[in-house]
């Protein structure tokens, strides 16, 4: 561990030939998209800090302004084009203004914001962070600076984040980048590149260091974590003398390895894939008290000839069978939620049923539900027809939000007259009166602040609650 940490500072040191270029100015990022998204932006700004930048809190105040963006859907990129244009109307009246735009938005248009449309002064995809002081400087020099690079190896994992908006408990490690899969209707393969497993050690690192500040749990991001894979390759021969374990090291084991940091460090990871979920990973969650007992499992279609058009590679019966491991390696408390897409190519009503009445079966705690949004280049956008009228679209959207209602109702309804251990978190959103906090499944309980603190564990018993929220009041005190 300890060459690491000295291999670590020595890459995190300031080129002395260079000034730094962020001096006496004001960096102003705005994020959108997914929790991957947020997390890359805590590396931007840490790269930044080096470079002598201050965070702006307000974009009206900075000196240059990142937006972090997200090409998931038609909607994600339109949001964010509402948003340049504000930052051009500011650009106007002050002109040594910088804009630069990251993340997928940048890799999917690639130069067309910066030379066909001339909204912003610098591109920079996922995979280049590292050479955002040396683009920034270009654009200071006059001219144009774009990197949409996709690497096969950067995992940026010699980085230390800036934690930004953190609640000072709560922290996301991203463990993984890019993604393998091809699903169909989805963007990310090509806005994040080919997939790539972050070192363990360094992620064991990054989380010890987070427990050691306050933190009490650390959430493990990637598309498809159960398809984490790292081993010490040639070039990480140094370490090779120095390994602990045995050559690959597969999701279960990094999660031992992050377990084993303290008891008293949560676990939480997302986002988990049907077809990779082992039973091995749900032995790892179960011995593991520390380890959450919540499985976000996006299932996408209840219907077999959708999930095969959709490239998921998995059934509705393979889907099921997943659920039934769960439920019986796991219990029948831990949290499952899902994404759902509605009105895919050629989807017809009876296919939307079968969708229907998968969520009716397994009564998913919570859902993130979309209509489909077709994404130029992707094999969908390419080979199937977008058939389903947007209003059709709209109203089976419609259709799986009541039915996730009534499910998330239900779920939580079995949870009241029970205890929950609580990690609290803060106040609630209404009032500085209540704490609130998540129990394992990863529900939000809230109950009276009394004079519990935010980074204790307590014991909550649930008397009520609504669709959204498990209520209660505190037993005792954990740790
Ligand atoms: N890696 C995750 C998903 C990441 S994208 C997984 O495989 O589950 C988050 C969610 O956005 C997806 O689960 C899907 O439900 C939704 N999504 C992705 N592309 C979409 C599209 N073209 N239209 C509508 N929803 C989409
Ligand atoms: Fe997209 Fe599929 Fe990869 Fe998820 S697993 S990011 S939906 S391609
Ligand atoms: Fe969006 Fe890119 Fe994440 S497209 S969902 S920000 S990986």
């Amino acid at each position: 561990m300890e060459n690491l940490i000295r291999e670590i500072s020595i890459i995190g040191k300031q080129d002395p030939g260079k000034e730094k270029i962020g001096v006496g100015r004001k960096l102003y990022i705005e994020s959108y998209g997914c929790q991957m998204n947020f997390s890359d932006s805590e590396i931007v700004s840490s790269i930044m800090q080096k470079e002598g930048f201050h965070p702006a809190t307000v974009f009206e105040d900075a000196d240059l302004i990142f937006i972090n963006t997200c090409s998931i859907r038609e909607k994600a990129e339109t949001t964010v084009r509402r948003r340049l244009a504000q930052f051009n109307a500011l650009k106007r009246k002050k002109p040594g203004l910088l804009i630069g735009v990251l993340g997928c938005m940048a890799e999917r248009l690639k130069t067309r914001l910066l030379e066909e449309e001339k909204i912003v002064d610098l591109v920079v995809g996922p995979d280049a962070y590292r050479d955002l002081p040396k683009l920034v400087r270009t654009v200071d020099e006059g001219q144009k600076a774009v990197n949409t690079f996709l690497s096969r190896e950067e995992t940026y994992a010699d980085i230390s984040p800036v934690r930004l908006n953190s609640n000072g408990i709560t922290a996301f490690i991203s463990i993984m980048r890019g993604c393998d899969n091809m699903c169909s209707f989805c963007v990310v393969p090509y806005t994040r590149g080919r997939e790539r497993s972050r070192d363990p050690y360094t992620i064991v690192e990054e989380a010890s260091a987070l427990f050691h500040q306050g933190y009490r749990e650390v959430t493990l991001l990637g598309q498809n974590v159960d398809s984490y894979k790292w081993s010490f390759s040639e070039n990480n021969k140094a370490r090779l003398e120095n390994q602990e374990h045995g050559e690959i090291y597969h999701f279960s084991d990094l999660l031992k390895m992050v377990a084993g940091i303290h008891p008293g460090l949560r676990i939480r990871f997302s986002t988990s894939h049907p077809k990779d979920i082992t039973d091995e990973v749900l032995h790892t969650i179960k011995s593991h008290e520390n380890i959450c007992d919540y499985i976000h499992l996006p299932a996408q279609s209840g219907n077999s000839r959708i999930l095969e058009l959709m490239n998921r590679t998995y059934s509705r019966e393979w889907y099921m069978e997943r659920i039934r491991a769960i439920r019986e390696i796991l219990g029948k408390d831990c949290g499952i939620s899902s994404d759902w897409i509605t009105g895919f190519c050629t989807e017809t009503e009876e296919e939307h049923q079968d969708t229907l009445s998968l969520m009716e079966s397994v009564k998913f705690d919570f859902s993130y539900m979309f209509a489909y949004s077709e994404r130029p280049g992707t094999p969908a956008a390419r080979k199937l027809a977008d058939d389903v009228p947007g209003k059709v679209k709209k109203r089976r959207l419609q259709e799986i939000i009541i039915a996730q209602k009534k499910h998330s109702l239900e779920r939580n309804l079995l949870d009241v007259n029970k205890y929950h251990k609580v990690l609290i978190e803060g106040f609630s959103k209404r009032s500085d009166e209540h704490l609130q906090g998540r129990n394992a499944a990863n529900k939000v309980v809230v109950f009276p602040a009394e004079k519990y603190k935010k980074g204790q564990y307590v014991n909550v018993f649930v008397d009520r609650c609504t669709g959204g929220t498990l209520l209660g009041t505190v037993s005792e005190v954990l740790s």
